[in-house]
């Protein structure tokens, strides 16, 4: 079959990777893609945002299978613009209405408050109710987590310690601080506990219990600084056992897939759900429609299975017949990024890797294009490095040790993945 993935990052390489060793793929093509996708696919130069460009592409070139890697085409509907253009394409991503989990903090809150799925306490504001927020953050102690509502890029989340400077914040962000996902804001209770996430792969019914990760949000060592969409990942993640894993499918997933039916919210796609253990029970800080990214580097390559035929099975109601075939080993994924991510920085620096890199690693790319023959930066987050091994720390070190080989003026990595466990 032809299958085309949606895309650029490191997570779309992953799965262009992963999908090529598959004997069921044809012919395989990324749009856009980046200078990793176009050594195993064609790369499609569309806008992903617009669908009828992307509708052409998938005629002319007969595609398939269409998947979506990130959030943004989902939540504004393109699952449901192909349902109705090309009924037969199977597209691997929620209808608008299920993408809501990720693209409404507040719909996602009060899924959860109706089906009885942990989560922190919250308190949903909008201009109408200003001050009946500020009185809610009045009543409450510190630290108060703001969150803007719609999808803010992932800098929609504020943790403030002052109850002043939390109610200024509060007024800011309503008054558009964060655009219209700002417009309404979730105020909730501050968990404290170590977080983890879980990944499946569902029709809407059964579903694939993927590889668990933790990721590396915080750009500087420590976990220090400033927000970034993720400087590396590890999986599996030794803190969460066989119970942390009952618990998850009992108390989380279980119902957050049978609330999706009461809602008659149908689902093909998958569940990523952000978790925090707060002592031995895991709350949902927050669920996303899509696979995560860095943490597809480290879920797919502990995936054994033949990828293309798990996609499928979500067509064919045969999911549950599906074992997952999972490599026992550790896989630590460190980021390399340009420097000034996540704020500014610059772009079409000339990328050097050298061959031994690919020997005892697995080289994703993020943000990279190919420029006169030449690859060259084109992201905050450029290369990822990959690296299995049997005891974590060893797979951590092969991916430090890997990342020296990978050069362009101005890189950054963390030097401290996997500090915490
Ligand atoms: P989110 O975009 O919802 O994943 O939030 C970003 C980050 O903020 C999370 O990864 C957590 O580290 C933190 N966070 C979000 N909600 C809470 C909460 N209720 N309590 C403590 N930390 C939170
Ligand atoms: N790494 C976090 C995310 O993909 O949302």
């Amino acid at each position: 079959m032809n299958i085309l993935i949606l895309g650029s990052g490191g997570r779309e390489h992953t799965f262009a990777w992963k999908i090529s060793q598959s004997l069921l793929c044809d012919n395989l093509h990324v749009a856009p893609g980046n200078a990793g996708t176009q050594k195993l696919a064609t790369n499609a130069d569309l806008d992903i945002m617009n669908f009828p460009e992307v509708e052409d592409y998938i005629k002319n070139n007969s595609i398939h299978l269409m998947l979506v890697g990130p959030e943004a085409p989902l939540v504004a509907g393109i699952a449901d613009y192909f349902a109705e253009k090309i009924p037969g394409l199977m597209v691997i991503g929620p209808r608008k209405k299920a993408a809501q989990l990720e693209g409404s903090k507040a719909f996602a809150k009060s899924f959860m408050k109706q089906y009885n799925i942990p989560t922190a306490k919250y308190f949903e504001v909008d201009m109408e109710n200003l001050e009946a927020g500020i009185s809610h953050l009045k009543t409450t102690k510190g630290p108060y987590v703001l969150k803007a509502d719609g999808l803010a890029a992932g800098k929609g989340v504020l943790i403030i310690e002052d109850q002043g400077e939390a109610i200024l914040e509060l007024k800011e962000m309503l008054g558009g601080k964060f655009g219209d996902a700002s417009k309404k804001v979730v105020i909730e209770e501050f968990l404290s506990g170590i977080e983890f996430s879980i990944f499946i792969l569902t029709d809407g019914q059964y579903y694939i219990l993927l590889p668990e990760a933790k990721d590396y949000k915080r750009i500087g060592e420590g976990d220090t600084g400033l927000n970034t969409g993720g400087m590396g990942a590890i999986s599996p993640v030794p803190f969460v056992n066989a119970s942390t894993i009952q618990k998850v499918r009992d108390r989380i997933i279980l119902p957050t897939l049978s609330g999706l039916q009461d809602r008659n919210i149908e689902y093909r796609g998958f569940i990523f759900f952000g978790l925090i253990n707060v002592g031995d029970d895991p709350y949902v800080i927050e669920y996303n429609c899509r696979m995560g990214d860095p943490e597809t580097e480290v879920v797919l390559p502990r995936v054994k299975n033949d990828f293309v035929e798990l996609l499928e099975a979500i067509f064919e109601k045969d999911l549950y017949e599906i074992g997952l075939d999972q490599d026992e080993r550790t896989a630590a994924t460190v980021m390399t990024v340009s420097e000034g991510y996540p704020g500014k920085y610059p772009k079409g620096r000339t990328i050097e890797i050298d061959e031994i890199a690919f020997d005892q690693s697995l080289i994703f790319h993020a943000g990279t294009k190919v420029e006169n023959g030449k690859v060259v930066t084109n992201g905050g987050r450029v290369i990822a490095v990959t690296s299995l091994a049997p005891v974590m720390q060893d797979a951590i070190d092969k991916s430090m040790q890997t990342i020296k080989s990978i050069d362009f003026e101005g890189k950054y990595y963390r030097k401290d993945i996997g500090f915490d466990l």
